[in-house]
């Protein structure tokens, strides 16, 4: 569904964010894309949709090439980023229609898809009103929302749990299980360990914008956890480094 082959970007000379990163996505798989601020996640993501163009390496999306045939690569993909920058005139139902139209979704199925997912997101009365008086969470909803209006086999989400509250964010792994489960294929970054470990099938831990495993959290942990116990968070703390030793991190935090 999702191909990356040994793609690479740089902002600025000499300086990757994302170094040769190389994986695949299947249908009917949950992707949790793990990694500290800055370790290329966003800027992986915004390739994957087009956003950004790679200095190096190859996107297909379920056959299509990304560079080659973008138009029916991004077809394929529904995209929620980390901070949407909607328009703050427009209403959610405006806005709706606007990307509906962009993807050629046809009259009656719209309307129906929209109610669907506004039902699911409560999103019923707020739809009406201006996307400039919503919340942060409202706001996630309705680009959530706008994401799926065309029925993408392929669900691109930055941090989507961020800003939700406990309702919204269970109802969003709700989504992303029934959306796998499918056929389609859920490809994610988030900072929740707990919520990786329990949601998604594979996980892929990038650092310094390299790619440092991929697996199901079973086997990151056969391979990288010292003890049976060990949490996913321990392990992803060795593989990500954290750089004072343990002891001096210990001494500042109490
Ligand atoms: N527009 C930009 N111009 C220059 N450098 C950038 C730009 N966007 C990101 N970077 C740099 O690229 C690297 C990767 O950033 P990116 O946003 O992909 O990280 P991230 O993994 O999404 O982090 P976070 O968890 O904080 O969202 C960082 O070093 C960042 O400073
Ligand atoms: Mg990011």
């Amino acid at each position: 569904m999702l191909r990356l082959t040994d793609v690479s970007k740089s902002y600025e000379p000499g300086k990757r964010a994302v170094d040769g990163i190389t994986l695949e996505v299947k249908a009917g798989e949950i992707f949790g894309f793990l990694g500290p601020n800055g370790a290329g996640k966003t800027t992986t993501i915004k390739m994957i949709v087009g956003i950004l163009r790679p200095d190096e390496g190859r996107i297909e999306v379920n056959g299509h090439d990304l560079a080659k045939d973008p138009v029916a690569a991004k077809k394929q993909m529904g995209y929620v980023p980390d901070e949407s920058n909607l328009w703050e005139k427009i209403t959610g139902a405006e806005y709706l229609n606007f990307v509906a139209d962009v993807y050629g979704v046809p009259g009656p199925e719209r309307a129906s898809r929209a109610k669907e997912l506004l039902d699911i997101f409560e999103m019923t009365e707020a739809v009406s009103d201006p996307i400039g008086s919503y919340s942060r969470g409202m706001r996630q909803k309705i680009a959530t929302i706008a994401s799926l209006l065309h029925r993408p086999r392929l669900w691109i989400l930055d941090e989507p749990m961020m800003g939700l509250d406990p309702r919204s964010s269970y109802l969003m792994k709700v989504m992303m299980r029934s959306h796998a489960d499918q056929g389609g294929a859920v490809f994610f970054s988030t900072h929740v360990l707990e919520v990786a470990e329990r949601l998604c099938d594979r996980v892929g831990i990038i650092h310094q914008g390299k790619l440092r495993v991929v697996g199901t959290v079973g086997e990151i942990k056969g391979l990288f956890a010292k003890k049976e116990d060990e949490t996913l968070e321990e392990v992803f703390l060795k593989l990500t480094e954290v750089t004072l030793p343990k002891e001096q991190l210990e001494s500042i935090a109490r």
